[in-house]
């Protein structure tokens, strides 16, 4: 299978995240695979909230920061600086692909500019989560809003860099720690107030073990292109969880689009030469806010468990709906997406009929567009364009001739909506189920 993507490539979730961006990551990254080799992976926002599983020889297991390419001895991962990292779900899973004799000694590089996710930026986010109750965002509790408000804050965000003077990074996680008990307790009531001694001799530990992986990936990746090297960039979530340009507050805390892709790197916009826009053939999200298409029926339930739709990282069944073409094209002009991947196709076989949205209406008007509050999602009445399902099974496609004609139809009509190209088609999880598509 070859498609044509010249240049450097971000793979990015064109929806709430979970669109099988890990499998086109996987499949691209091999050096044979279809968009030619790539030299560089690199995950560019968001922590371990995001989730992928990986198929190592007959195993199966959950990743959450090592990007995708790393199962490629050809190209090397890199963990970027707008990426805020949680070391102790790093090092298991550095530890978990060194057991299963991945290559990582010279084939992961994490930033020295990157934020460290601490054990008080999960609690925040659990008790704060606890505390909104019905109205909560029905976040991972992966400590990422936490982390990323440090972040911005300042005076209380810590980059891994910093963990290597110890005196400076005691002096200032103590003060941190400090502060963290006083606003816990008066904000949340009683807890257990953190320990500064073992949690600062722990990050030390953790400090060592990831040592040999440090380095100033933005140096590294300026020299990668200064060489024309080519890199594959890694999206995390969707455009939808943007925090910007998603249903904001129902979001998570980083630039999830291309724009995070330029902070979280440090490369200018010219190095990104495609966008490959990676959405599933129906949607789905997890946690709250608006979900314009959900379907709460039977044919909710037939995709969330054809789709196993269940979360890689919470377990959390997902909500399911309809494809939302409204907010697909918002997606992909935001962020500049030139060609598309359709995952989970096969999931709708069976259905008699399957719907695309196309307009919503709100009081009788016609609106083509997003809404940029997330609050007039609520409740809108949507316009679907009804198209013919199909029967047979289409695991076993592996061509585009292969495919049922109403399935042809429902890409076609997508496409002309879209109005980018769709160029891969998904029918499993298995590499060889995936369909090179020119319509
Ligand atoms: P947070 O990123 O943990 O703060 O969660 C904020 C929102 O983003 C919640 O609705 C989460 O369910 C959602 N979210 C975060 N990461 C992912 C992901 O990788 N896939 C799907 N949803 C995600």
């Amino acid at each position: 299978m070859k498609i044509d993507l010249q240049g450097n490539v971000c793979v990015l979730g064109l929806q709430w995240g979970d669109e099988g961006k890990g499998k086109i990551v996987n499949l691209m990254a091999d050096p044979d695979g279809p968009a030619g080799r790539f030299d560089f992976v690199v995950r560019y926002s968001g922590g371990a909230n995001a989730g992928h599983t990986v198929v190592v020889g007959s195993e199966k297991f959950a990743m959450h920061l090592v990007p995708s390419g790393i199962l490629s001895p050809a190209a090397t991962a890199v963990i970027a600086n707008g990426v805020v990292i949680d070391p102790q779900v790093l090092l298991e899973e550095i530890e978990g692909l060194k057991y299963r004799n991945v290559k990582l000694e010279d084939n992961l590089k994490i930033s020295n500019k990157a934020h460290l996710v601490f054990p008080y930026h999960k609690l925040q986010d659990k008790l704060s989560e606890q505390q909104l109750g019905k109205k909560s965002i029905g976040t991972t509790c992966r400590g990422i809003g936490p982390c990323y408000s440090d972040k911005a804050a300042r005076t209380t965000g810590i980059r891994v860099g910093e963990l290597y003077q110890k005196e400076h990074f005691a002096e200032k996680l103590r003060r941190i720690i400090e502060k963290k008990n006083i606003i816990f307790e008066s904000l949340y009531g009683e807890h257990q107030p953190i320990d500064f001694n073992s949690v600062f001799e722990q990050y030390c530990e953790y400090a060592e073990r990831l040592k040999p992986y440090v380095c100033d990936t933005t140096a590294l990746l300026h020299q990668a292109i200064s060489d024309g090297k080519r890199i594959m960039f890694e999206g995390a979530q969707g455009a939808l969880l943007d925090i910007d340009h998603g249903t904001y507050p129902f979001v998570t805390s980083s630039n999830s689009g291309t724009g995070g892709l330029i902070t979280g790197t440090g490369l200018p916009p010219s190095c990104i030469n495609n966008v490959l826009g990676v959405m599933k053939a129906y949607s789905t999200r997890v946690g709250g806010g608006p979900f314009p298409t959900e379907l709460n029926n039977d044919i909710g339930q037939y995709i969330r468990d054809r789709g196993n739709e269940y979360g890689t990282t919470t377990g959390r069944p997902r909500r399911t709906g309809w494809i939302d073409t409204v907010a697909l094209r918002y997606a992909i002009e935001v962020n500049g997406i030139t060609s598309i991947a359709i995952m989970l196709l096969d999931v709708l076989t069976g259905l008699d009929k399957i719907k695309i949205a196309v307009s919503y209406k709100v009081d009788g008007a016609r609106m083509d567009f997003f809404p940029a509050n997330a609050y007039e999602l609520e409740g809108i009445e949507v316009e679907y364009e009804e198209l013919p399902g199909w029967r047979d099974e289409i695991t076993e496609a592996r061509t585009q001739d292969d495919l049922p004609a109403e399935a042809i139809q429902y890409l076609r009509t997508l496409q002309d909506i879209l109005e980018r190209p769709i160029k891969i088609a998904s029918v499993g999880p298995e590499r060889d189920q995936t369909i090179a598509i020119d319509l």
